[in-house]
């Protein structure tokens, strides 16, 4: 069976677009490939982040991705700083990546711009660690967005480079499993592009948010002054509205406000009422399991060590097999 890898970063509440963006491929994956998911508390340090910041994320997206059904009996659920293996390898590696292509990526120019007043060594070298957190398993494949897949090629490099250096054949070479375009964009509530926690809060819904909170966002999302002739071509934010309405509602009521659209008589404050109904039936169960496992520390902890365990078995085979093909090796 093949090895997946994907890291999550950690940087708060997972929303919709998440979660038919990612989280639902997580969910297919994990029947399918021998899976490793993560949650890269690491890497998030670039960024400073407060110890109870940090802590208090790493705690809430281990819980989103319970509650969305990742399952510790179907793949591997950890957190990056559990796995020492990681570090270690992060340091082996880190001699094998050149400073020209790490100042070279794409991320690490975007985050000079964004960031010009913490240009940190653990910036320059994120690349290394994420070739690590593939690596260390032998991935084959990773799920990742568009955006990172320049990394992936590093990773590739970085693979073929150990592998040349030392004359083996050791680490494979994996792809990016790209499913930003294989799947449905997901609309925001403000009318233009993807949903985007960028696009501001009212963008988005919140997997954890209670109910009038993503009830009045959606009753809020932008509209047009309705079509002004019979059959009319949807503008984009109606166009959203009925692209959100197909992950979450029955097939016959999209029917019916397309054809009330098509006829110009849509209401689109029912329709909006409408989708405010269903997306609550899609979340409830979800966001119900998120506040259980929040308060059940336990079960996170279960997870959490479960995960660590099994991830730490592959890595430590690997870091073995490392070690002795750089030559360091025990003199006791
Ligand atoms: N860099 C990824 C992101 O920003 C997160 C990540 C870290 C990752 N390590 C990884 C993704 C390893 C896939 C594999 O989304």
């Amino acid at each position: 069976m093949e090895t997946v890898v994907s890291g999550i970063r950690p940087t708060g509440k997972l929303h919709l677009g998440n979660y038919f963006g990612a989280v639902a491929n997580f969910l297919k994956m994990q029947h399918e490939y021998n899976c490793y998911f993560f949650i890269a508390d690491i890497h998030s340090l670039t960024t400073h982040p407060t110890p109870s910041d940090l802590h208090n994320t790493v705690k809430h997206v281990l819980a989103e991705y319970i509650a969305c059904g990742l399952d510790f009996n179907k793949c591997t659920l950890f957190v990056q700083s559990d796995v020492p293996e990681i570090p270690e390898l992060y340091t082996y590696m880190n001699m094998n990546a050149y400073v020209g292509e790490l100042e070279r990526s794409a991320s690490f120019k975007e985050k000079i711009r964004s960031n010009s007043d913490n240009v940190n060594a653990g910036l320059l070298t994120y690349p290394v660690l994420m070739a690590v957190d593939i690596l260390v398993h032998r991935a084959h494949k990773v799920p990742v967005g568009k955006d990172q897949e320049q990394h992936i090629e590093m990773t590739r490099q970085f693979g073929n480079r150990f592998n040349r250096l030392y004359n083996v054949d050791y680490f494979p070479e994996p792809v990016a499993f790209s499913y930003s375009d294989k799947l449905v964009k997901i609309p925001g509530l403000t009318g233009v592009g993807k949903m985007s926690k960028s696009g501001g809060e009212a963008d988005a819904i919140f997997l954890s948010d209670p109910e009038s909170v993503n009830t009045k966002k959606i009753m809020r999302a932008k509209t047009d002054e309705g079509p002004k002739a019979l059959g009319q071509k949807k503008p984009e934010e109606i166009q959203n509205l009925f692209d959100l309405m197909a992950l979450v509602s029955a097939a016959d009521t999209i029917e019916v406000f397309d054809k009330a659209y098509n006829a110009c008589s849509i209401r689109y404050g029912d329709m909006k009422k409408q989708l405010a109904q269903d997306m609550e039936l899609f979340l409830k169960p979800i966001r119900e399991k998120i506040d259980d496992a929040l308060k059940n520390e336990k079960v996170i902890g279960d997870v959490a060590k479960m995960g660590a365990e099994k991830a730490r078995e592959s890595a430590s085979k690997t870091l073995k097999d490392v070690r002795e093909i750089i030559g360091i090796r025990k003199f006791y």
